[in-house]
């Protein structure tokens, strides 16, 4: 069994040092004022051991990170139908581009950048009777926690100035790959990024792409293949144009957020989530994957 602590510890050390922090998203005006001081990291491994350091307690805004639990939600209630709604190849392309959408007809290169997550908020509105309860409660049942909440400022905030979010779903449903309504499928789709956790939540949550489908309480959220092709679509589309250098530094799946989280796991091994706000260029947390590639590095553990 390793003991992660003092690893952790190291690279808590070692990462608030440096100085180039990146910048912190301000397109979400209500995230334009978060401390870019703040660093956390929490590790969860295979025998329910949790392991923490800096600010791993704190709550933060997990944006796109929720886009694995909405498609991992809709997968499980329409299996394998729902590759004719979105496809899984990696975009290259920033998480919020419609070029390509434009080209492919409205289905989106996969369900992790923001084309892709408005057609699997389109596919949970019309099975759901009341979507954002549901996936909320989801959310907390696989967590076994019933304090993670919506941020009603933070989804308010997004609603006002999404735009290019609604150049996308009008994009995609003028090709006809949007049943329900665009102001109803954005608003759960702001909701769901809204979601607010901290990093030791969210390595509980995403214990069951560890953990073969069961949460720490073993029950059962998804088939073995299922998430085999989850964690399949986080390594490859996982970190928008930046999948490729992820993949390379770190050598993990994962999902990033603009809220400066990174989540990422080795199946069968352990979950890691990172949070800090600052980004770099691609729109990913510049510590967070810093973090990651030094914590790979130093264990040994990677999926390669
Ligand atoms: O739709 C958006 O732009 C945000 N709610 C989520 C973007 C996000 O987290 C992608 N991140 N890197």
């Amino acid at each position: 069994m390793m003991d992660y602590q003092p690893i952790l510890n190291q690279i808590v050390e070692d990462v608030q040092a440096i100085a180039d922090r990146g910048k912190v998203a301000d397109y979400i005006p209500q995230l334009a004022s978060i401390d870019s001081n703040k660093f956390g990291v929490s590790l969860l491994d295979n025998n329910a051991k949790q392991f923490s350091a800096g600010d791993a307690e704190e709550a933060f805004s997990i944006q796109s990170v929720s886009k694995v639990l909405l498609l991992s939600m809709a997968f499980s209630i329409v299996g394998d139908d729902l590759w004719q709604r979105v496809d899984v190849e990696p975009s290259g392309d920033p998480f919020n581009h419609l070029s390509l959408l434009e080209m492919e007809n409205g289905i989106p290169r996969n369900p992790l950048i923001n084309a892709g997550a408005i057609v699997i908020c389109d596919v949970l509105l019309s099975h759901l009777k009341d979507p954002k309860s549901e996936f909320l409660e989801y959310v907390q049942g696989i967590a076994d926690d019933s304090s993670i909440a919506y941020d009603n400022a933070v989804a308010i905030s997004e609603k006002k100035t999404g735009f290019r979010n609604y150049a996308a779903a009008y994009l995609i449903k003028s090709f006809g790959n949007l049943e329900n309504e665009v102001e109803d499928v954005l608003d759960f789709y702001f909701y769901s990024c809204s979601i607010s956790m901290s990093c030791e939540q969210l390595v509980k949550l995403f214990y069951i792409f560890v953990n073969r489908g069961k949460c720490l309480k073993n029950k059962s959220y998804l088939s073995l293949s299922q998430v085999k092709r989850i964690n399949a679509i986080m390594l490859t589309c996982g970190f928008y144009d930046e999948a490729g250098e992820f993949a390379f530094e770190v050598g993990l799946p994962g999902k990033s957020g603009v809220g400066g989280g990174i989540v990422a796991l080795l199946p069968n091994q352990f979950c890691v989530a990172t949070w800090s706000p600052g980004l770099n260029e691609k729109g990913n947390s510049k510590l967070g994957m810093l973090a990651l590639e030094k914590l790979t590095t130093k264990t040994g553990q990677s999926i390669f």
